[in-house]
């Protein structure tokens, strides 16, 4: 695979692409001869991003993995960055959002940059509606249905008003999406991962957010879903730990995408303005974070992340240059 390394670095290499703890799998004769960590410490930083980047491919093989909200920021990157890491490791993708066209867009941007390497399945779902999430995975092609990774990342925030005078139809559609339509889903696809061996196994990846951790005035709603989000994630967890599932959870600060124009209906100019002075993440940023913990070692759970940009230091605390 990488001509010119020395055997027992190809070793090192074999084991660190398998999914185990060489110490606990090699016996003490063998971890001595091929000298595994020996070899790996005399590689040069390049090989061993190489070989890290290959272990990351390699855990990814074969896995079946559920985005929804892929049509847009996070999610889109998300795909994205999944199929960059393993282009040609019989990865599935099932893209999923309410704008289908625009993940036919997203599946015809990945095939372009890996090939044909990665099986992208675009399929419309509102995660707000129960009969939706009902349907789902009794609706995916058979081949499809093996899920793996669940990366429960739709969501939306609707306006700054503040109580008594927040719409109720933006209070239950930030519920509805935001907190149903993730708990509906991680309901609908953990039968698949308990029926695994071990107790079960497989990844639920909750996007949560500072607001659900720090509540602001003008985002009540939003941040009390975020909130419910995180409490969700982290009982899930407990429910979860006599099992191979990990759950977990990754709450970005600000970023770049449509969150913004969302929030204000469509209107790009106070949607840019909450971006002024800063430097926001790009969802890139977040989609490394997600693909980072999903391509651990499989006893290795990313529990709790909470990522800001530099100039970030809490929901409401940011330098901004003047202009
Ligand atoms: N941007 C930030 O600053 C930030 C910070 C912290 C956390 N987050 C969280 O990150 C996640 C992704 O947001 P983003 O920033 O990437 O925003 P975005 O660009 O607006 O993307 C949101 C995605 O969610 C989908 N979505 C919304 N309602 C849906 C529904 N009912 N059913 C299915 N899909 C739905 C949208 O697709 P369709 O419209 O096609 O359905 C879109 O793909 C959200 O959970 C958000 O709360 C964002």
């Amino acid at each position: 695979m990488f001509p010119g390394l020395r055997a027992s670095t190809k070793a090192a290499l074999a084991i660190l692409a398998r999914d185990v703890n060489p110490r606990r799998h090699l016996s003490p004769s063998l971890l001595a001869r091929t000298s595994t960590l020996t070899a790996v410490l005399l590689l040069t930083p390049q090989s061993r991003r190489t070989m890290a980047s290959a272990a990351a491919a390699k855990r990814l093989e074969g896995k079946t993995i559920v985005i929804t909200g892929a049509s847009s920021g996070i999610g889109r990157s998300t795909a994205l960055e999944f199929a960059r890491t393993a282009p040609n490791n019989k990865l599935k993708l099932v893209l999923t959002a309410r704008r289908i066209e625009v993940l036919h867009e997203v599946a015809a941007e990945i095939r372009k940059e890996v090939g044909e390497g990665v099986e992208v399945l675009p399929v419309q779902l509102d995660v707000s509606s129960p009969d939706a999430v009902r349907g789902f995975i009794p609706g995916l092609p058979e081949a499809f249905r093996d899920i793996n990774v669940l990366v429960n990342n739709a969501g939306l925030v609707k306006g700054v008003a503040q109580a008594p005078s927040i719409a109720e139809e933006d209070i239950n559609i930030m519920f509805q999406t935001n907190v149903t339509g993730l708990i509906n889903m991680t309901q609908a696809v953990l039968p698949i991962f308990k029926a695994r061996p071990d107790g079960g196994a497989g990844d639920i990846i909750n996007i949560g957010s500072i607001a659900g951790r720090e509540p602001y005035a003008g985002g009540s709603i939003y941040c009390a879903t975020k909130a419910a989000v995180r409490s969700f994630t982290d009982s899930l967890r407990k429910e979860l730990v006599a099992t191979r599932i990990r759950v977990i959870g990754v709450d970005p600060g600000q970023v770049e995408t449509e969150f913004s124009v969302v929030r204000f209906y469509g209107d790009k100019a106070k949607a840019d303005a909450v971006y002024a002075g800063c430097e926001p993440l790009t969802p890139d940023d977040i989609a490394e974070v997600i693909v980072f913990a999903a391509t651990r070692r499989e006893n290795v759970v990313v529990a709790d992340t909470l990522v800001y940009p530099s100039h970030q230091a809490g929901a409401g605390v940011m330098h901004r240059k003047s202009t």
